[in-house]
């Protein structure tokens, strides 16, 4: 078989729980040396996902191919520890009583016993812990614990290392630092990872490729920002990244009339209603009386603001704005759209009435690339 460029290749993986379907059909490749995120809300079916491809559940039905070799498909169920996978649990799972050194070598191949003190202490070095192999887990931070976990996963050189939400149980303070450790540990260690996480900024940041999970499917992979300036979905648009969504008419080819005057669009616009997603950084606030809005409240974060505003009509939407507060609450403003707007198709009754339309279809961008 030829030796293809992915890592990890899920084809159609579907899983049931008694009335639950909590994987509807998932495709998924990761491309071998990359970081890929599984981004999604909770009960989306990420860990379920995740559980399947190392071996811990069967799936229903569907293919998984590990470096072009099948590991699961209709009679074939290769057992997690001949899958070739690492894991890090959300909760680290740490054996409790066993040193750092000994959790390290935990699932590592019989070897000789000097290369295998050597391999310990090479990935105890890795991810900063060289000096830490003798004490127990219970002797360790969070954020320590959690490198041992993936020293742990990394130590047999998997093909892939799958991580559980590998940042929840640390406190904000932490959290930056040890991603930014993370990631830096992943690449040194030129590996393939797959993590879940429900945390679009930490998807964004981190992943080379991010796939976006809602109800049990994949609405899209792509790169970080493919997936911020095009989504495939209302959905995705709505989810990754902040996003007002107003109505919009067909006014030609690539423009649509929406409360906020007429905008260029990215695409075709193909409906005569559309939804039009406006992210607040695309907003633009300028003074005016006569301007159809009011600012009813701004969040000052130092680096940025976040000013609110009520239209006319009643509709809210989100402007981020440099730190200059320049703006006050009960202030009449206008608005402007920077840049091209994402419109999907919108099949509801009436277009002035998002809130009612039916998601199904009309959710969907009909790309016409
Ligand atoms: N063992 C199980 N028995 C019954 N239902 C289950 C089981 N495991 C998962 N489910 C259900 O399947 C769906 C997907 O669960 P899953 O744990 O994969 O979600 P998730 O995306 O990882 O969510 P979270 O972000 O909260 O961890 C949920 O509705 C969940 O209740
Ligand atoms: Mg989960």
């Amino acid at each position: 078989m030829p030796q293809s460029d992915a890592a990890l290749v899920c084809h159609e993986l579907r899983r049931t729980f008694s009335t639950t379907l909590a994987v509807d059909g998932v495709d998924l490749t990761v491309p071998t040396g990359s970081l890929t995120a599984l981004l999604g809300p909770s009960g989306c079916g990420k860990t379920t996902v995740l559980r399947m491809i190392a071996g811990l559940l069967s799936p229903d039905s569907g293919t998984i191919r590990i470096h072009d070799r099948l590991v699961t498909a209709p009679g074939v169920a290769l057992p997690p520890e001949r899958r070739d996978v690492g894991m890090v649990f959300q909760d680290y799972a740490l054996f409790p009583h066993l040193s750092v050194a000994r959790n390290v070598g935990y699932g590592l191949p019989r070897r000789p016993r000097g290369a295998r003190r050597a391999r310990i202490a090479e990935v105890l070095d890795l991810v900063g812990l060289g000096d830490l192999g003798h004490r127990l887990p219970t002797e360790l931070s969070g954020g320590q614990q959690q490198r041992v976990a993936l020293a742990r996963a990394l130590a047999p050189s998997p093909a892939i290392v799958l991580l559980d939400e590998p940042f929840s149980n640390l406190d904000a303070s932490l959290r930056n630092t040890v991603r930014e450790d993370v990631r830096r540990i992943l690449r040194e260690a030129e590996t393939t990872a797959l993590f879940v996480t429900h945390d679009q900024e930490e998807a964004l940041s981190l992943a080379d490729q991010v796939a976006v999970m809602d109800a049990g499917r994949v609405h899209q992979i792509a790169d970080p920002q493919t997936l911020y300036t095009s989504p495939a979905s209302r959905f995705v648009a709505e989810f990754v990244g902040e996003a007002d969504v107003l109505p919009g008419t067909r006014a030609g080819r690539y423009l649509v009339d929406t409360p906020v005057g007429r905008l260029p669009t990215t695409e075709a616009v193909t409906t005569g209603n559309v939804a039009v997603v406006v992210r607040p950084e695309a907003l633009r606030v300028r003074h005016d009386d006569q301007g159809g809005a009011t600012v009813v409240g701004i969040a000052y974060f130092g680096h940025d603001q976040l000013v609110n505003l009520r239209m006319d009509d009643g509709r809210l939407l989100r402007a981020r704005r440099g730190p200059r507060l320049d703006l006050e609450r009960g202030q009449r403003v206008g608005l402007d759209v920077d840049g091209p707007v994402v419109a999907f198709p919108d099949h509801g009754p009436r277009s002035d009435d998002l809130e009612e339309a039916p998601a199904g279809d009309g959710a969907q961008l009909e790309l016409s690339a």
